[in-house]
């Protein structure tokens, strides 16, 4: 039987689960936008860009959670290195699931047709490009919209790779040490 120690609190574990879903959907809608039919691309797009800015509000109210609610202490058996890396790692990881849908915004806003192409959220409510990007020169715009997106893609294999560590350390928690990790993130 597994170790079990004190769980987060229901909103950060709801939060977390939550983000990760969408970050998870988010990209492979994104990384599947060839394999749609021509004449939905547009809509698929647009509804890649509203999961994304809800997960930007989302990530900045799981900050603001986590700033303002102290996490429980990791297990005791964890030696110092472990703790540090573990500490490294979570940072990167609310630095990563930050700037990824933040870029993806920088992306959009240096877009040629965003002033036609008034943005929504779920078609819904309206949602601002960034102001100083949307009124520069066509030719810096053109600039930026290139360096934003290639931006964007390299934080999201980043994020994809700091994910895999970041399971990688959990299953080792889980399976080496016997100590469930897992459990104070789960719903049992
Ligand atoms: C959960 C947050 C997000 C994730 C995980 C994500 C992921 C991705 C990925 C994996 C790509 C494909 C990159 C490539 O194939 O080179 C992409 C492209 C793109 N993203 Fe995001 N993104 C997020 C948020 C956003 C936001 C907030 C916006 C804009 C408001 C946005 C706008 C775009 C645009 C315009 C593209 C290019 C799509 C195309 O033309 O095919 N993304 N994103």
């Amino acid at each position: 039987m597994n170790q079990v120690t004190e769980p987060y609190t229901f909103i950060a574990r709801l939060l977390h689960w939550l983000v990760a879903a969408l970050i998870l959907f988010n990209g492979l809608l994104a990384l599947t936008d060839e394999w749609w039919p021509e004449h939905y691309l547009r809509t698929v797009i647009d509804f890649h860009k509203s999961v994304g800015i809800s997960v930007l509000l989302l990530v900045l109210l799981r900050i603001l959670w986590r700033l303002t609610h102290t996490p429980p202490p990791l297990p005791q058996h964890l030696q110092s290195w472990e703790l540090r890396l573990a500490a490294i790692g979570h940072v990167l990881l609310y630095v990563l699931i930050l700037s990824v849908p933040f870029s993806g915004w920088l992306h959009d806003s240096a877009w040629k047709d965003a002033s036609t192409h008034p943005m929504t959220l779920f078609g819904l409510v309206s949602w601002p490009r960034i102001g100083f990007i949307l009124h520069l020169d066509p030719p810096t715009k053109e600039y930026l919209h290139h360096l934003f997106g290639t931006v964007h893609t390299a934080l999201n294999y980043i994020l994809y790779a700091v994910l895999l560590i970041h399971i990688i350390a959990v299953y080792k928690h889980e399976r080496l040490d016997n100590v469930s990790v897992l459990s104070r993130m789960g719903f049992k």
